[in-house]
C-alpha cells in the first residue's frame, strides 16, 4: 500500500477507583505534601485494590478506544500492550487482553520499554500500517505499578500510580497521522531504575520477597538530567524529520514523570505553558500508561482539533526514550 500514514482513530483510558493522596503518604513515610508538590508536582495517584490487575484496566481503556474508533474487535490485526507490570510472566498480557476483547484476528504481544512503551508501540504500529502489514492496530499502555512500590522508600513511593490508556490506529491519508516517530535506548542506564529480583537472575524466593528485591529501585536524581536531555533531543529530531518547528506544535504531551522535567523540556524546546499538557498532579507517574491517558483526556476535553500538530515525548527505565509527532 502506498502513501498512507498511521492515524489515531480512537482513544480510551481507565484507572482504579482507589486514590492515594499526599496526606496518606505523610502517614506512611517521612515526607510532606509540600515536598512532593514542589519537587514532583503530584497531589494524588490512583492505586489498585487487592485483586485488581493490569489487564482489567487495559481492557476497559481498549473497549473505549474501539467504540470511539467505530470498529469491531475482529478487525484488529495487531495488539501491542506496553507494560512492565504484566498480569503474569506467561502468556503475554497482550494475549490475555486479546481473549477478553475477542480480538481473535490479531497478533498480540507485550512491549517492555517502561515509560516509553506506548511510544515504542505507536512506532511499531506506524511501521506495520505504512508497510501494509497491519490495517488496524490496538496500542495500549497499562500498569499496576503500586504492586512494585516499596511503601517504606520515600524516594519512589510518592511517585508511581496505576492506570491504562489505549489507542486504535489505522491507515489515513499521508499528510495526517504519525508524521515522524523515533525510539531509542541505552542499557548502560539499566540500574538507574530497576527491579532486581523476581526474574531468572534473582529468582523469586521467600527471601527475595522478604527483602523487597522485587520492588522498583530508582536513582531519580541521576535520571533527571538524562530524561530532560533525551526528551528534548528526540523531540527536536521528530520535528526536524517532519520539517516543522516547535512553534508549529499545537499541543505537547510529554510522559508525566515530574512536573520539573516537563517544564524543563518544554522550555528548552520553546513550547509555552499553554501548549503543554500536564496531569501529573492527579495521576502521578503511570509509566507506559501516562501518555495514552493524557492523550485521551485531551481528546475528551476537546483540546485537540483536526489538523493540530501533537508532539509526544517519553523517557523511562532502560533507559528508553521516544518521540512521536502527529497531525490530528
Ligand atoms: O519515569 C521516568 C523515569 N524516572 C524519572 O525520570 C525520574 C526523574 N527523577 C525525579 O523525578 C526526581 O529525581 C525525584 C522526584 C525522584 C526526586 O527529586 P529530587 O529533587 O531529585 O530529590 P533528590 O533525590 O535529589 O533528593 C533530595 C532530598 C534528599 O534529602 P537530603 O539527602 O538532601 O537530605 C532526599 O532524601 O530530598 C529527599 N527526599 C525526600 N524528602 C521528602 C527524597 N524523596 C523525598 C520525599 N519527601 N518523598
Amino acid at each position: 500500500m502506498a502513501n498512507v500514514n498511521a492515524g489515531v482513530l480512537g482513544t480510551g483510558h481507565a484507572y482504579p477507583e482507589g486514590i492515594l493522596t499526599n496526606a496518606d503518604l505523610e502517614k506512611m513515610v517521612d515526607t510532606s505534601d509540600e515536598w512532593i508538590t514542589k519537587r514532583v508536582g503530584i497531589k494524588q495517584r490512583r492505586k489498585a485494590a487487592p485483586g485488581e490487575y493490569t489487564s482489567l484496566f487495559a481492557v476497559r481503556a481498549a473497549r473505549q478506544a474501539i467504540e470511539r474508533a467505530r470498529i469491531d474487535p475482529s478487525e484488529i490485526d495487531l495488539l501491542l500492550c506496553a507494560t512492565v507490570t504484566p498480569d503474569q510472566i506467561l502468556p503475554s498480557t497482550g494475549c490475555l487482553i486479546q481473549a477478553e476483547l475477542g480480538a481473535n484476528n490479531a497478533a498480540a504481544m507485550d512491549i517492555v520499554a517502561a515509560c516509553s512503551g506506548f511510544l515504542y508501540g505507536l512506532t511499531l504500529a506506524d511501521t506495520m500500517i505504512r508497510t501494509g502489514q497491519s490495517r488496524c492496530a490496538l496500542v495500549i499502555g497499562a500498569e499496576i505499578l503500586t504492586q512494585y512500590v516499596d511503601y517504606t522508600d520515600r524516594s519512589t513511593c510518592v511517585i508511581f500510580g496505576d492506570g491504562a490508556g489505549a489507542a486504535i490506529l489505522g491507515p489515513v491519508e499521508a499528510e495526517r497521522g504519525i508524521l515522524a516517530a523515533r525510539i531509542k535506548s541505552d542499557g548502560r542506564f539499566a540500574e538507574q531504575l530497576y527491579s532486581p529480583g523476581g526474574g531468572t537472575r534473582v529468582p523469586p524466593t521467600a527471601e527475595t520477597i522478604a527483602t523487597g528485591q522485587h520492588f522498583f529501585k530508582m536513582k531519580g536524581n541521576e535520571l533527571f538530567k538524562v530524561a530532560v536531555r533525551s526528551m528534548t533531543e528526540i523531540s527536536r529530531d521528530v520535528l526536524e524529520e517532519a520539517g516543522v518547528t516547535a512553534d508549529d506544535v499545537s499541543l505537547f504531551i510529554p510522559h508525566q514523570a515530574n512536573q520539573r522535567i516537563t517544564d524543563a523540556v518544554a522550555s528548552k524546546l520553546g513550547v509555552d505553558d499553554a501548549r503543554v499538557y500536564s496531569n501529573i498532579a492527579m495521576h502521578g507517574n503511570t509509566s507506559s500508561a501516562s501518555i495514552p491517558i493524557a492523550l485521551d483526556e485531551c481528546v475528551e476535553a476537546g483540546r485537540i482539533k483536526p489538523n493540530d500538530l501533537v508532539l509526544l515525548a517519553s523517557f523511562g527505565g532502560g533507559a528508553t526514550w521516544g518521540g512521536v509527532l502527529l497531525r490530528w
